[in-house]
């Protein structure tokens, strides 16, 4: 009987398909808090595969494992906490999650966009403190949304969801992607591709979708920041390394956007000095995606890539190219 790791929360579902196939080594680290590097690789020892969220899995671990090691099943749809590099030269399949989180992160995008340009987090601060006095006509002015132009910097599915759903918000919707979409589905979405210097010029509102890669890694820096609207509001879901978080504080700082909301940091889960003295800035902690069905959902679908992997089927959501 094969061997797994399954280093996160599952539901019973989940921990029972695996305990009836292998032998199950679980540590939920929600429970326990995030394992040492030593740790987690001394438990990867013997494992034909993991099954893990945010854990950070380098090539020297990847090498460590090489012999018996044969799939990451990644319980996200970022990746970035791999090196699928090394794992595809070592011949290990790395999965993912996409599909079941689409229509969760794309709602809490727009639910991000809302708290951002409505002002809802710091009126909300303003009325516990009990500073409501009645209802007063200058109080909380935000931003409009019907007539405004959304840009999208990154445009998968989860990128597409949200198009769809601000087109019901009356807002245009512009984009930009490493691959441009097909005309009939630009059309479809009604979204219009732009570059990301001009998206961030025109686009009162911005959310960025878009994986951490190398070229990803500060997209958004003092230079992007200066091209932004300065009624402008920054949405972040994707990876925080995907901001300059110094640069974005000194432009919220220096007023030089009007608002930010970030659900991902640079170094999480340790936020960048000065971000929560600011009003001007809505912070979640990373939970794009957690709704009570989509976590389930996401634990379910990285369960069934890894158990595809052992079996030596076809896992329905390779991230990597490996040979079997
Ligand atoms: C993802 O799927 O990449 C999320 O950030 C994890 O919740």
């Amino acid at each position: 009987m094969d061997s797994v790791f399954v280093c996160s929360w599952a539901p019973d579902d989940v921990l029972q398909a695996l305990n009836s196939r292998f032998d199950v080594e679980h540590v939920n680290v929600f429970d326990t808090g995030p394992l040492p590097r030593e740790e987690f690789d001394g438990r990867l020892a013997g494992k034909a595969g993991a099954m893990l969220l945010a854990a950070k899995v380098d090539a020297d671990m990847l090498e460590a494992h090489a012999s018996t090691l044969k799939v990451v099943a990644n319980v996200a749809v970022g990746v970035d906490n791999i090196d699928v590099e090394a794992a595809t030269r070592l011949g290990i399949q790395v999965t993912n999650t996409p599909g079941v989180l689409t229509d969760a992160v794309a709602d809490m995008s727009m639910g991000l966009l809302l708290a951002a340009g409505r002002r809802i987090v710091e009126s909300d601060r303003y009325t516990r403190e009990g500073k409501f006095q009645g209802l007063s006509f200058p109080l909380f002015w935000g931003a409009d949304l019907r007539g405004e132009t959304l840009g999208i910097i990154g445009m998968g599915r989860i990128g597409q969801e949200v198009a769809r759903r601000a087109r019901g918000f009356g807002l245009r919707v512009v984009y930009n992607n490493r691959n441009r979409l097909a005309s009939d589905r630009e059309e479809d979405l009604g979204a219009t591709y732009l570059s990301i210097d001009q998206l961030l010029g025109e686009s009162r509102y911005v959310i960025l979708l878009t994986p951490l890669t190398d070229e990803t890694r500060h997209l958004i820096d003092a230079d992007r920041l200066a091209m932004m609207r300065k009624d402008a509001f920054l949405i972040n879901v994707s990876r925080g390394p995907v901001v300059h978080e110094q640069a974005l504080i000194d432009a919220l700082r220096g007023g030089r956007i009007a608002g930010a909301a970030l659900d991902v940091y640079a170094s999480e889960p340790r936020l960048t000095e000065g971000l929560v003295e600011l009003d001007n800035v809505v912070l979640t902690p990373h939970i794009a995606s957690g709704t009570v069905d989509t976590r389930h959902n996401m634990a379910r679908c990285a369960a069934s890539n890894l158990i595809a992997v052992l079996n030596g089927e076809t896992a329905p959501n390779p991230v990597n190219l490996v040979s079997s």
